[in-house]
């Protein structure tokens, strides 16, 4: 079972792959599992609480199955460590964000030692664990769409954020292994890839320098960078979409910006987030850019793609965030014209820079009314921009037939937004044109556009 954000999802079926090798077969049934594994996350206290409820779940199980392994992996995990057993005493596995390759074989010893009458509780929480970077052939699970993690971890030091804590430092995978891990997916069926990264267009930053006569990529002193990962996908014949997850403001280069203009299989929207609009409590969080710098760089980007939407995320309620900074907040929202927006209510993370240095000292009910403020400048910006593209005829990808009802499907239009218009199962996984009639805060709606 899988919480927390599409890497994990991509790391489970990692492991998945991993544990299909060794043997095994999976089952959404767990009745009928021999080992259940939750991979889990720790980006708020939240997450780390629906983990350790579905684990008292796993509890009655196990008192009816003595047999049944139970293993904990990623974030949670990671941050927790063996702390976990005096919490759920049933857990049997604990592993970190970089042991996925070793699951199967960690398994093994709890089972082996029950072989040999003992009850062994495995922890594995190295971080520098083998990491086989060439990655082709890697399990997928069929469908039109894959994910695609160009890189681990994380060097930035956001005072709020336990990401870089649990994920480790940035690795970024050779562009040629990525190239022929899309091309993989594509020849099994996938026609849209999402890239994934927590800092994603920072992609080759890690990377040692070309030394004279390699080959030199548009990145920093040659270095390859997201864009030329962009530009050696869009050559890959039957992909159709490239999305990213999730980029940050102070690596929106000129070289990525000219990517997104060139490759029309890339969606022209950018999840960018701001996390606040004031710059007092963005010095405070050290994102690196101010709002001014931010603007900039959005100005940088809209001259080059004039049409891109953007996406943001936000924290309310950081340690000293006061009426102003919150206002600023709705303003740089609004201003900016977000089109997709998530609010997070701040939550302070053990041993996080916020967490030791700052108290958590804005009320639970002024942040929830923060929340509910921001949800709704939310709402107005995220309409106003779909309502942009009403009367327009634009590119869909179709990802699945609605649940709405038959004869009905859904797509993304080339800006990234969610469309739903009449066609049948032969539209899935082709891009058409559609004629935008109508937007909500959350999607447009049109039908065919006849060529
Ligand atoms: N790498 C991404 C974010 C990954 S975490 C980036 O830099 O934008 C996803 C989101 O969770 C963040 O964007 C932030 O808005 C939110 N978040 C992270 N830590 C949080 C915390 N301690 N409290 C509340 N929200 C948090
Ligand atoms: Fe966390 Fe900041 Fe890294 Fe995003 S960039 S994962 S918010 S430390
Ligand atoms: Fe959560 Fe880890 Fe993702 S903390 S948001 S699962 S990187």
């Amino acid at each position: 079972m899988t919480f927390g954000c599409q890497m994990n999802k991509y790391d489970s079926l990692l492991a998945e792959g991993r544990f299909c090798k060794a043997g095994y077969a999976t089952t959404d049934r767990i009745d009928e599992a021999d080992v259940v594994l939750f991979n889990t996350c720790s980006v708020r206290d939240h997450a780390e609480e629906r983990t350790y409820s579905w684990l008292g779940e796993l509890k009655r199980a196990k008192e009816k199955r003595p047999d049944l392994v139970v293993g904990v992996m990623g974030c949670m995990a990671q941050r927790v460590g063996e702390e976990i057993f005096s919490r759920a005493g049933h857990v049997d596995l604990v592993a970190g964000t970089r042991q996925f390759a070793s699951l199967p074989a960690l398994v093994d010893q709890v089972l082996d030692s029950r072989t040999a009458g003992q009850r062994a509780r495995v922890v594995a929480l190295g971080m520098d664990d083998e990491l086989s970077l060439d990655r082709s052939g890697e399990p997928w699970p069929g469908g039109l769409h894959a994910y695609l993690t160009v890189m681990r971890g994380c060097d930035l030091n956001c005072t709020y954020c336990i990401v870089p804590t649990v994920r480790g430092r940035v690795l970024s995978y050779p562009i040629e292994h990525l190239v022929r891990e899309a091309r993989g997916y594509v020849e099994q069926g996938a026609r849209a890839i999402t890239l994934l990264g927590q800092t994603v267009n920072s992609y080759g930053e890690d990377v040692p320098a070309p030394a004279a006569g390699e080959r030199r990529w548009s990145g920093r002193q040659g270095r390859p960078g997201l864009a030329d990962l962009l530009r050696e996908l869009q050559q890959v014949d039957g992909l159709e979409r490239i999305r990213l997850i999730t980029a940050h403001p102070s690596y929106v280069t000129e070289a990525l910006a000219e990517a997104l203009r060139d490759c029309d299989k890339c969606e022209r929207f950018l999840p960018l987030p701001a996390q606040s609009g004031s710059d007092t409590v963005l010095r405070a969080m050290k994102r690196g850019y101010t709002t001014e710098l931010y603007r900039r760089r959005m100005e940088m980007l809209r001259a080059r793609v004039p049409d891109v939407e953007l996406g943001s995320d936000w924290i309310v309620g950081f340690p000293g965030e006061t009426d102003a900074d919150f206002h600023a907040s709705e303003a740089f929202l609004s201003e900016q014209g977000f089109a997709v927006n998530y609010v997070f209510k701040y939550s302070p993370r053990p041993g996080t820079g916020a967490a030791e240095r700052l108290a958590d000292d804005v009320p639970e009910d002024v942040k929830k009314e923060r929340n509910q403020r921001m949800l709704r400048r939310s709402e107005e910006s995220a309409l106003k921009r779909h309502s942009a593209h009403v009367g327009s005829v634009r590119r869909a990808f179709v990802e699945s037939t609605s649940d709405r009802g038959p004869g009905v499907v859904l797509g993304r239009t080339q800006h990234g937004l969610a469309v739903s218009f009449a066609g049948g199962d032969d539209l899935l996984g082709r891009t058409v044109d559609v004629r935008i009639e109508s937007a909500t805060a959350f999607g447009l709606s049109g039908s065919r556009a006849t060529p």
